[in-house]
């Protein structure tokens, strides 16, 4: 059947949808799959009827494509879709529900807390310690900040508050970086992420030359495993389905902590998904298949 590959949207990820979108509509159509782009805007509907598309490939970062609202309208059709439903997807794009999820079940994420106008910023610091501030329902690091020094706080809130009008502050862990992607079912390898910035931000992962990904991350066997299973537990306590990635940071003590799980990971030839799947020896065009045919429907 006809495969749309819908990418753009509205989102503050547009830019990096496009790049993803793209990568994956060249992949499919180096596969032999019968694919074609779509910006996603007003006329989606008309135009998925018009194109007589059977399938959809789900490439929109954000609000608007990875949040549940494409995915509910891709239900009432009828078309099948890549990745996760419509609870899942809204929930993993709330960082903070899915903190409450994971924290329910004993899965650890660091501690953390909305801000409004009348956070009390000293007592905020005095509580959790050096912070990352972020929109709570944001990707790409966009609007986030690292505060160190409670005067800073207030900037990092209105910084963050121009993105959505729900903002958090997460207990800030030094350590390392990983990233570890979920595909059909399978966990893949993680790779650790070195970067010359402050920490892993937008132009760390779309721009800068100088990040280095170590894949697979060096790891000890057992820390691998306990990686592995964690990450695998994150995926399924939201009920995500198909193909999805989880952020994670390791302490001084080599404990791990759950950021956040990605429904809609990028695919832009800086991302991190196909760099895991390449360590595995599967290539761009297998990939995308694969996740194409992991469709939960
Ligand atoms: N939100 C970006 C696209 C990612 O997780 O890769
Ligand atoms: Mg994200």
């Amino acid at each position: 059947g006809k495969v749309a590959v819908l990418m753009g949207g509205k989102s503050a990820e547009r830019e990096i949808s496009l790049m993803s979108g793209q990568a994956v509509l060249q992949g499919l159509l180096r596969a032999g799959v019968d694919a074609m782009g779509i910006d996603v805007d007003a006329d989606l509907y008309d135009q998925l009827r018009a194109l007589k598309i059977d399938r959809v490939f789900n490439m929109l970062h954000g609000r608007g494509g990875e949040d549940g609202t494409i995915q509910g309208f891709l239900e009432t059709l009828g078309i099948p879709y890549t990745g996760s439903g419509v609870l899942a997807s809204a929930l993993a794009m709330d960082k903070m529900k899915t903190k409450l999820i994971w924290q329910s079940l004993g899965l650890p994420t660091p501690k953390s807390e909305f801000l409004t106008d009348g956070t009390n910023w000293t007592a905020l610091a005095e509580d959790l310690g050096e912070l990352v501030v972020k929109p709570s329902h944001e990707g790409s690091s966009i609007g986030m900040s690292m505060v160190s020094d409670a005067n800073a706080l207030e900037q990092a809130y209105l910084k963050a508050r121009a993105f959505d009008t729900a903002v958090m502050a997460e207990q800030r862990i030094f350590g390392k970086e990983f990233t570890v992607p979920v595909i059909n079912g399978e966990v893949y390898p993680a790779i650790q992420l070195h970067t010359s910035h402050e920490f892993y931000d937008f132009d760390a992962k779309y721009k800068a030359n100088d990040t280095q990904y170590l894949c697979p991350a060096p790891l000890s066997a057992t820390k691998a495993a306990e990686l592995s299973a964690l990450c695998m537990a994150a995926f399924d306590a939201l009920g995500a389905c198909g193909w999805g990635r989880v952020d994670v940071m390791q302490d001084k003590q080599e404990r791990f902590w759950l950021l956040e799980l990605n429904t809609v990971p990028g695919m832009t030839d800086h991302s991190l998904v196909p760099m895991s799947a390449a360590a595995k020896g599967i290539s761009f065009e297998e990939l995308v298949v694969n996740i194409l045919q992991s469709s939960c429907d």
